[in-house]
């Protein structure tokens, strides 16, 4: 344990000290073994949520919206299946797969399908094809002097696929963080009978509720216009205050603070408040946001780190991982997150509170800017390398209900001291803002999205440390909170029952579906899975489905039986069934474990 740890710290340091500058840009999501044939189609993380990639028959590269439109119309005259597939492909669900069958379908990348159309200074909108990368977008805005006002915090995701799962950032105030909120106008290239149609939709037209948030069962998104504001300043101030009753303050928080949100490391009994406002343009500063975690880092850290969390699963060492995390969220948080004063001109960082643009603070990503390809270093998950591996259950609750969901998580994380510090190797519980909406996939309520980011064994069939308590908390935020899950992130449990979530929004979005693509060529298992259709289930039984999210527990086999793991209730929220560890291994908390599950 001891050894564990210290090379782990070693490791830790290092990744702040060390910046090398050629970063590796992920590779390419489809590969082909002839020319643009017979090809693979896989995601930035190798693979989706059930360790799966796809084979397609081909891959299309269209860069104009003729093009995209000969594309769609020869493949729907052949009645071949399609999906769109995006630069990175950053969704963890098996979204980009077509469906039919295996190696029939047709992939059709936005890779080339990225300009700037047109720029309407008058009323601040802006129109693009929809793979341009936000970065891209949100640099050709600030250079006319434009802002999206809310985004995700990630730079390497295209406009087409985070409105596809309905991205977002973090604000209660005006129509919130969802970046289809500012969506004015979208044109769709569909299938029909006698090929393809174009379909535009303005503002006035219901069916851009359907198409702002549409996981790309419509057709091919073309081209978006998304209503932008005048450039403005914020003024950003990570306060780190202790946890005590933190939950009752976060309704308000979100009431006054317009990109504010939350994190939480529960075993470190610490919460950050990202005080973040909105400030004239004026006011001095030039502060950037080059996020610590979305940095290139050199390839033999990441995989040292890894490594070492890897031994402290492997022993079980519950306090290991729990020394890991306060080195690791302390150094995190006295470097400032990767915020900078100064755009990195002086000192990184100098301190509270970093001004700047709109531009330069909503999102970060230096990892994908290099076109080196030694990958000395890479971003953190790049699958080339043996780094990063992990879960994501990212659901949002309505805001009147995290009081109690953190109420119960602080409950089992009282039962089980520690089980929680794996968490904080990642981003501890994020806690972000977003509206309800009118698109029929957006939300329902106002609510708060909690991303929690953990550990994934190589090995499918392997159990975390603590598997029982994320596994609680993850059944918890979805059935007793009736949480709705993120479309991009989420492993496949996430979106058991999700029609019956979205009630008639649900079926309004289905009618549009059927009259858009009544073929459903644009249509999988998974889509149908998760959006309740023709008898399909993101759920996938077997031996250890459970320990991947594949299935909720029924029976011990669905855990880990020879490893000690079974099908248990939860200790707080006791209809949850959870793979546990039985035996004793680490003593003082297994066995506080052990009693618990016997009640
Ligand atoms: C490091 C990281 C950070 C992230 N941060 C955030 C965050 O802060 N907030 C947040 O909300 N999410 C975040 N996400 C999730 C991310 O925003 C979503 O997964 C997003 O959908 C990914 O966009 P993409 O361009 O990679 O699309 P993909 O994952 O490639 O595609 C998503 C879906 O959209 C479809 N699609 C894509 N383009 C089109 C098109 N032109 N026409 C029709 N269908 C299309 C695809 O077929 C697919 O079904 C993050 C993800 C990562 C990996
Ligand atoms: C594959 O498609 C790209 C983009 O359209 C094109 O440039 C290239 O020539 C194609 N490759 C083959 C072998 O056809
Ligand atoms: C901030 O944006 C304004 C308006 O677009 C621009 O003039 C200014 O140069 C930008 N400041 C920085 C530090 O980039
Ligand atoms: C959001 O919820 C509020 C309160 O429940 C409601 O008044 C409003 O109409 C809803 N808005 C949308 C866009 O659904
Ligand atoms: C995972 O481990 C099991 C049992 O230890 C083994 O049978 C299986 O081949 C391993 N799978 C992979 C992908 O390594």
């Amino acid at each position: 344990m001891a050894a564990t740890t210290a090379v782990t710290l070693v490791v830790l340091f290092l990744a702040f000290v060390a910046n090398l500058v050629h970063a590796s840009p992920p590779g390419p999501m489809v590969t082909c073994s002839s020319g643009n044939t017979t090809c693979i189609v896989s995601n930035a993380l190798g693979s989706f949520s059930d360790r799966s990639t796809c084979d397609v028959a081909s891959v299309a590269y269209p860069t104009t919206e003729t093009e995209l439109f000969n594309v769609v119309s020869d493949a729907s005259l052949r009645k071949q299946y399609m999906k769109v597939v995006t630069v990175y492909s950053h969704s963890i669900p098996k979204l980009s797969c077509p469906g039919g069958q295996s190696g029939s379908g047709l992939a059709i990348s936005t890779l080339y399908y990225d300009k700037v159309l047109e720029v309407d200074l008058e009323a601040n909108q802006m129109t693009v094809q929809s793979g341009i990368k936000l970065g891209d977008f949100i640099q050709a805005a600030a250079a006319v002097g434009l802002a999206l006002p809310y985004t995700p915090y990630w730079l390497g995701i295209t406009i087409g696929g985070l409105l596809g799962t309905g991205s977002h950032g973090s604000s209660h105030f005006g129509k919130g963080s969802a970046v289809h909120e500012y969506v004015v106008r979208m044109r769709l290239v569909v299938p029909s009978q006698s090929g393809a149609r174009i379909i535009d939709l303005g503002e006035n037209d219901d069916d851009l509720l359907a198409a702002k948030v549409s996981l790309g069962v419509l057709g091919v998104i073309s081209q978006v216009t998304l209503q932008l504001q005048p450039m403005f300043k914020r003024t950003i101030t990570n306060r780190v205050i202790s946890d005590v009753d933190f939950e009752s303050a976060v309704a308000s928080f979100a009431a006054k603070t317009e990109f504010g949100d939350v994190t939480w490391y529960p075993s470190q009994e610490k919460v950050m408040f990202r005080d973040d406002d909105r400030v004239p343009l004026s006011t001095l500063g030039a502060g950037i946001n080059d996020f610590t975690g979305f940095r290139e880092q050199p390839s033999f850290l990441i995989t040292t780190t890894r490594i070492a969390e890897e031994l402290a699963e492997f022993a079980e060492d519950s306090l290991a991982k729990c020394l890991l995390a306060k080195v690791y969220v302390t150094t995190l948080l006295e470097t400032g997150l990767g915020y900078e004063n100064n755009n990195g001109r002086f000192l990184d960082f100098t301190g509270y509170p970093i001004i700047g643009n709109q531009s330069d603070l909503q999102a970060a990503g230096s990892c994908l800017d290099s076109n080196e390809n030694n990958l000395l270093t890479v971003c953190a998950w790049d699958p080339r390398i043996k780094g990063l591996t992990y879960h994501q259950t990212a659901v949002s609750i309505p805001v009147t209900s995290i009081v109690d969901f953190i109420g119960d998580v602080r409950k089992l994380n009282e039962a089980r001291p520690g089980s929680l510090c794996g968490t904080e190797l990642y981003s501890g519980f994020l806690m972000r803002f977003v509206r309800n909406s009118t698109a029929y996939l957006g939300k329902t309520e106002d609510a708060v999205e909690i991303d929690i980011t953990y550990y994934r064994s190589e090995n499918g069939t392997v159990p975390r440390l603590h598997e029982d308590v994320l596994e609680e908390i993850e059944q918890m935020v979805l059935f007793k909170y009736n949480g709705l899950p993120h479309w991009g992130k989420n492993r496949n449990i996430g979106f058991m029952g999700m029609r019956e979530k979205l009630g008639s929004k649900g079926d309004k979005f289905v009618d549009v579906m059927n009259r858009f693509d009544p073929e459903g060529l644009f249509s999988s298992d998974w889509s149908d899975a998760v959006l309740g259709l023709r008898s399909k289930t993101p759920v996938i039984d077997g031996d250890g489905c459970a320990l991947e999210g594949l299935c909720i527990c029924s029976t011990d086999n669905h855990c880990a039986p020879s490893r000690g793991y079974l099908c248990r209730p939860g200790i707080v929220y006791t209809e949850a069934r959870v793979c546990r560890k039985t035996s004793r291994v680490v003593p003082e908390i297994e066995e506080a474990d052990y009693e618990r599950s016997e009640l």
